[in-house]
């Protein structure tokens, strides 16, 4: 994998191993999410245009709340054309009132990024104020809220701005910047806004779902290959993008992510331990040795359900009219680590062609599986393809995910078996 500057795509702002994976790690940490972003008055209003543009261009759906400050800088209509909304202002307006009341709007959002955040916003923040519609929307909402100072390097340095943001820090408000360097007003010292960039980068992180965080996850991934001599194999059609989707997006949300991987032509998802192995054997013995204190396994690997009974250890030749191959079962990894009795949160997948919902059931019990995602093969849907659909059954429930990218597709896979595992936890 290179390591280029910066993304080539130009949706990453960081210096990522890229590209491709990792540009869409990013990428996917603010698709479809909700941000509020408050402007207040102050010259760096103007980078606030940008950032919506940024936060559009990553999927992000943006509503813009402007002080009345921040209108003396930039006009609502330029946010309102970058973000495709209605841009508020105004506590009391019946019309915007009427279409989406502020406690709606505190709750609509994701997240609250207060960019530029005045010294007298983050004042008022402080104080608990809520006498105008951004401070009342902070108050209001369960999000988390973060704020970008802007202002003059001595109003920064007033101990009065200190001790407001740290009380803003004890509360939870997350303080992004300032920068130091040279400001509008020709003072040098902190109290720079952070570049557009910068702050796209702080909410990914901010928001990246930290749902698996300090969790343990072994996932298999890929087709295993059962010798028959040295030149030929038994194996499938798996292409292990599936499997390395879900590892990334696991050790996104904050997990130590060990990835067995059987052959498969593709570059190592950025964050998790992999390992190589061949054949079925080989991935069971490596599940395995990477079982200790694993909290989730996901078994998303077409395992070769028999091996050839000899591996012959020269080429067969083809000098009889027939061949017989004779088969022995390979040992079922999942199975086999589900029924232990410290056995890990499992999570089977069902790959099937025709009676989806029937065989995915039968293997969530008869494997004694706590998920299983069953997903349509054949046709052209599945295993080479870059997109896929899965209806994922769990004892109690069922959740269909329509047709997506493997990437989008894992991400939420993953947030489901979050949600599981802690109901599982609580339970127990
Ligand atoms: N699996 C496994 N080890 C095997 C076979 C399967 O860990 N030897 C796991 C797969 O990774 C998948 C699940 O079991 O999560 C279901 O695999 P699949 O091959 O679809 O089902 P099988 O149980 O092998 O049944 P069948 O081939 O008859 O559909």
């Amino acid at each position: 994998m290179d390591v280029i500057s910066s993304c080539v795509q130009e949706v990453c702002w960081a210096p990522f191993e890229c590209c491709g994976a990792r540009c869409e790690g990013y990428y996917y940490a603010m698709n479809h999410r909700k941000i509020l972003l408050g402007v207040s008055g102050g010259i760096a209003a103007y980078k606030a245009a940008e950032l919506t543009r940024l936060l559009v261009r990553r999927g992000a759906s943006v509503r813009v709340v402007m002080t009345r400050g921040a209108q003396a800088f930039v006009t609502p209509m330029t946010f309102q054309a970058l973000s495709g909304e209605a841009v508020r202002s105004e506590l009391f307006d019946d019309a915007h009132e009427a279409a989406m009341g502020h406690i709606e709007l505190a709750r609509w959002a994701d997240a609250v990024l207060i960019a530029p955040a005045s010294a007298n916003v983050l004042a008022r923040l402080a104080g608990g104020m809520a006498d105008d519609l951004l401070t009342t929307l902070c108050l209001a909402t369960p999000a988390p809220v973060a704020v970008a100072p802007a202002m003059n390097q001595q109003m920064w340095r007033n101990p009065a701005t200190q001790a407001n943001v740290a009380l803003l820090r004890e509360r939870g408000t997350h303080v992004f910047g300032p920068a130091t360097g040279e400001q509008a007003c020709g003072d040098i010292g902190p109290g720079r806004m952070l570049e557009p960039p910068a702050l796209l980068e702080a909410l990914s992180s901010l928001l990246a779902s930290p749902a698996l965080a300090g969790k343990r996850v072994l996932v298999t991934a890929g087709p295993t290959r059962e010798p028959l001599d040295p030149v030929r194999f038994l194996s499938n059609r798996s292409s292990g993008k599936m499997g390395f989707a879900v590892a990334e997006a696991a050790a996104r949300a904050g997990a130590d992510v060990a990835l067995i991987a059987g052959p498969v032509a593709l570059p190592d998802p950025g964050l998790v331990k992999r390992v190589n192995v061949e054949t079925a054997a080989e991935m069971h013995t490596a599940a395995l040795e990477h079982l200790d204190n694993v909290d989730v396994f996901i078994a998303t690997a077409a395992v070769s359900d028999y091996r050839p009974a000899a591996t012959e250890r020269r080429k067969i030749k083809k000098d009889q009219a027939t061949l017989q191959l004779s088969l022995t079962r390979n040992p079922d990894i999942l199975a086999e680590i589900a029924s232990r009795d410290d056995a890990p949160f499992c999570v089977g997948f069902a790959a099937e062609t025709d009676r989806l919902e029937e065989y995915a059931l039968a293997k969530l019990r008869d494997k004694r599986l706590d998920m299983v995602a069953a997903n349509p093969v054949g046709d052209g849907q599945g295993f080479d393809s870059d997109d896929n659909r899965l209806i994922v059954f769990w004892p109690e429930g069922q959740r269909e995910f329509p047709l997506q990218s493997k990437t989008s597709l894992a991400r939420e896979l993953i947030d489901l078996i979050a949600e599981r595992l802690e109901r599982k936890d609580e339970e127990n």
